[in-house]
């Protein structure tokens, strides 16, 4: 258990999950009692009556392909949207992850949200906006972790409504350090969004992308994330994994020195156990930046950073590498260099 104390303690940096999959069905219970709403699975499903019983439905342990793995994950995922409402529901929800985060030592973190999913139940950008804000400022205040945002736009819906919610962004600027792409990968290259995220750098912002395991065309999304999106490639990449597959991409990876978030728990619910330790000792060997993340812990069997973290040790990394993985987070992360002074 010494070592485990020595990941534990050890100052994190988080640049890959989704505020929206942080969303516990603890959480998710208070927020449809306090707001009058029913509990559902997805978007269709039954009513769930307890806290037990959505916990329950949210942790199937039915065993699933990969296709109906990642269907189920998107179910679950969206369907818990609805429960945000207010302002004060915005706050709750990042206050709850940066209080997980606190106890696991992270002191600093560039945290994804998806305006789409919450535009388009009406909810307005400043109460999404205002209820981050507010945590924000008391997660740096009380809890000394310091936050910026990532803005998702999802890769599912037509471009052009990306390009909306780009523009509808930017009076929130300030807040938002980057822009990324995530949801529902199946036959969505990222070049359909080309026309938004070259705008996107040519604004100043930073770009990153999603290309997550067991992908049709993961190397060719792979290709276009790391030397065309925005010009001549993103500054980082979510995932990537599967560019181990392939020494022209490691070396792109390596000569633009793009950044790598992995989520080892993320991967361990499809097939890829056996492939994941080789797979990311050979882009560290390669001296890629790959850092370790959560992606969206309340969805995935309540595995948060620290628990990713754990899996470092497991799959053979020293404690000498552990600290180089570390380092990683805080120099890919787009944090100030003075938050970065303070965080190492
Ligand atoms: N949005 C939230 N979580 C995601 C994931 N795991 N993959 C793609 N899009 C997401
Ligand atoms: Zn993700």
């Amino acid at each position: 258990a010494a070592n485990d104390a020595f990941v534990r303690d050890i100052p994190k940096v988080e640049l890959h999950v989704h505020i929206e999959g942080t969303l516990t069905p603890e959480l998710r219970w208070k927020l449809a009692q306090r707001n009058g709403l029913k509990v559902k699975f997805g978007n269709n499903g039954p009513e769930l009556h307890s806290m037990e019983e959505l916990r329950y439905a949210m942790n199937s342990a039915e065993p699933k392909t990969e296709d109906e793995e990642r269907e189920f994950f998107f179910a679950s995922y969206y369907g818990a949207f609805d429960t945000l409402k207010t302002k004060q529901d915005y706050f709750e929800l990042a206050m709850n992850y940066f209080e997980h985060v606190a106890s696991m030592n992270v002191r600093y973190c560039e945290v994804f949200f998806d305006p789409q999913g919450h535009t388009s139940r009406g909810i307005s950008w400043d109460v999404m906006m205002e209820g981050f804000k507010e945590a924000q400022m008391k997660a740096q205040r009380e809890l000394n972790v310091r936050c910026s945002w990532i803005m998702c736009l999802l890769r599912d819906l037509p471009p052009e409504d990306a390009m909306d919610h780009y523009k509808a962004a930017l009076p929130y600027r300030d807040m938002i350090a980057g822009i990324g792409l995530d949801s529902n990968e199946y036959q969505r290259p990222p070049l359909l969004f080309q026309e938004v995220f070259s705008l996107a750098r040519r604004d100043g912002f930073r770009i990153t992308m999603h290309c997550d395991v067991g992908q049709d065309n993961t190397h060719e999304h792979i290709r276009q994330v790391t030397s065309e999106m925005g010009g001549n490639g993103a500054d980082r990449i979510d995932h990537g994994l599967n560019a181990a597959d392939r020494p022209d991409l490691m070396d792109i990876i390596l000569k633009r020195d793009i950044g790598m978030t992995i989520c080892p728990w993320a991967y361990m619910r499809y097939q890829t156990y056996s492939e994941l330790g080789p797979k990311m000792r050979l882009l560290f060997d390669a001296g890629i930046r790959i850092t370790i993340n959560s992606d969206d812990p309340a969805f995935m069997d309540d595995a948060w950073i620290l628990h990713n973290w754990l899996l470092t040790k497991h799959f053979g990394f020293t404690d000498e590498e552990i600290v180089t993985l570390a380092r990683n987070a805080v120099t890919v992360s787009w944090a100030s260099q003075s938050t970065k002074d303070d965080i190492m």
